[in-house]
């Protein structure tokens, strides 16, 4: 868990470098680990008797969390997108998620009843299911249950790094030890046997006596139950109202945050090609043009969409945003460019395929946009060999030469890399 904290903390500092403000994860993140931490407080550890159970604030902590991303995402998709309330947003979901994988595929040419469904199945576990959490043990055991096959699912359909898999993290805390008996063996002595011989000492009034340990835990607890309980209030607030916003944090803490993806679905899917050329002229009509292609994002319409959660490969999801707009709205995506012209290696090694591996780097790069949708399962395309069928549709920022970005680094602050090309390449 302090590990979590840490990993939120090392993604937060890359969000900041990147100047984007990505999904919000890194807050989920931060949120998941901080309360993990009170699950096992070290600094009372070795004071407490054996047996000491988690606190109930730190249990309803996790549940309060996983109601607020389940019911916080519902509501938004059900304020936002209209294709979340004719339930067709599963029509297109499949072929515009940020990075699909090969199961999105097959999966995108359902049925359209069977997308209804789907759609409907959504709404049905992030609007209802998240109040189960309060109707006792069973329908809380049951409300874990369905989110894990949830989140199990989305693991299946789709390459959304490791939030999914998060997300898992908090619906643990609706089983308690008889939910969770048959993972551990059972037998005289065993941890079960140990566990439920404690639970009977404990239900025949033989408490341990209250240590040191035992008071600072419990007052610790206590005060993480108000201050949560206290920075609620604006999360309660947002999610009533009808403007509700997503991803944000009330507080300079950044726990007790709101979270909801997908309020709205992309329903057509475009891609930013880079492209470089050694051509000396860029707008000559014999020059040549070669793709980059990213580790996992499509490119090559022949490439079987790859398969990655839950490791998240950060810059393909942000050419998954870049693609939206312009690139003035992604102005890293300049500071991109500059470094393939440089032959970086840095920003090459974060790339699947450089067309220029071996070679001078390229004279010119330029961004492209594209249009891309699924060929058929055996359909023409897909008998050619192509996962994809792409239409370009113009380009996204115009040819560029190194020594045009000089200008455009400095007044960004970016280190500017001098090469060989840009000095010694007379006009
Ligand atoms: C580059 O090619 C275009 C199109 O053929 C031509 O009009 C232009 O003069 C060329 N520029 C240079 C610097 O050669």
């Amino acid at each position: 868990m302090v590990f979590l904290v840490h990993a939120a903390q090392l993604l937060e500092l890359d969000k900041m470098q990147a100047g984007n403000t990505g999904a919000g994860w890194e807050s989920q993140l931060l949120e998941t680990g901080f309360l993990g931490v009170f699950l096992c407080p070290l600094w009372t550890l070795s004071r407490l008797p054996r047996h000491t159970p988690t606190s109930r604030i730190v249990l309803w902590g996790f549940r309060w969390l996983i109601f607020r991303i389940m019911l916080g995402a519902g509501l938004i998709k059900i304020r936002g997108d209209r294709c979340w309330r004719d339930l067709t947003c599963m029509d297109f979901h499949y072929e515009t998620q940020p990075v699909p994988n090969p199961m999105a595929y097959y999966l995108h040419r359902s049925p359209w009843w069977f997308h209804r469904f789907e759609t409907f199945s959504n709404h049905f576990l992030e609007l209802l299911v998240p109040f189960f959490l309060f109707l006792g043990r069973r329908m809380c055991i049951l409300h874990g249950v369905l989110q894990i096959l949830f989140q199990v699912v989305l693991v299946i359909s789709g390459n959304l790094s490791f939030l999914n898999w998060l997300t898992m993290v908090p619906s643990l805390a609706c089983f308690d030890d008889a939910t969770l008996g048959f993972l551990f063996p059972s037998g005289p002595g065993s941890l079960k046997d140990q566990v439920l011989r404690m639970q009977r000492e404990e239900t025949q009034g033989h408490r341990p006596m209250p240590t040191y340990g035992c008071v600072v835990r419990r007052m610790v607890n206590l005060s993480l139950g108000i201050l949560v309980t206290w920075l609620s209030v604006p999360v309660i607030i947002n999610l009533l109202s009808s403007q509700q916003v997503m991803n944000v944090s009330f507080n300079p803490l950044r726990i007790v945050n709101t979270y909801g993806a997908f309020g709205s679905i992309t329903k057509e899917r475009t891609e930013v090609i880079l492209q470089g050329t050694a051509s000396p002229n860029a707008s000559a009509p014999n020059a040549v043009w070669e793709d980059y292609e990213f580790k996992c994002k499509p490119g090559d319409p022949s490439r079987r969409p790859c398969l990655i959660s839950p490791y998240h490969y950060r810059l393909d999801w942000l050419m998954w945003f870049a693609a939206f707009q312009t690139y003035e709205h992604h102005e890293w995506i300049i500071h991109l460019a500059g470094k393939l012209l440089a032959n970086d290696p840095e920003a090459l090694s974060l790339l699947r395929l450089n067309p220029f591996a071996g070679r001078a780097p390229p004279r010119w790069v330029r961004g492209e946009h594209y249009r891309y949708k699924f060929s058929q399962p055996g359909g023409k395309h897909a008998a050619e060999g192509r996962w994809w069928v792409r239409r370009r549709i113009g380009p996204y920022f115009p040819p560029l030469r190194l020594e045009d970005l000089r200008g455009y680094f400095r007044s960004r602050e970016w280190p500017y890399v001098e090469t060989n090309a840009d000095t010694g390449r007379a006009p």
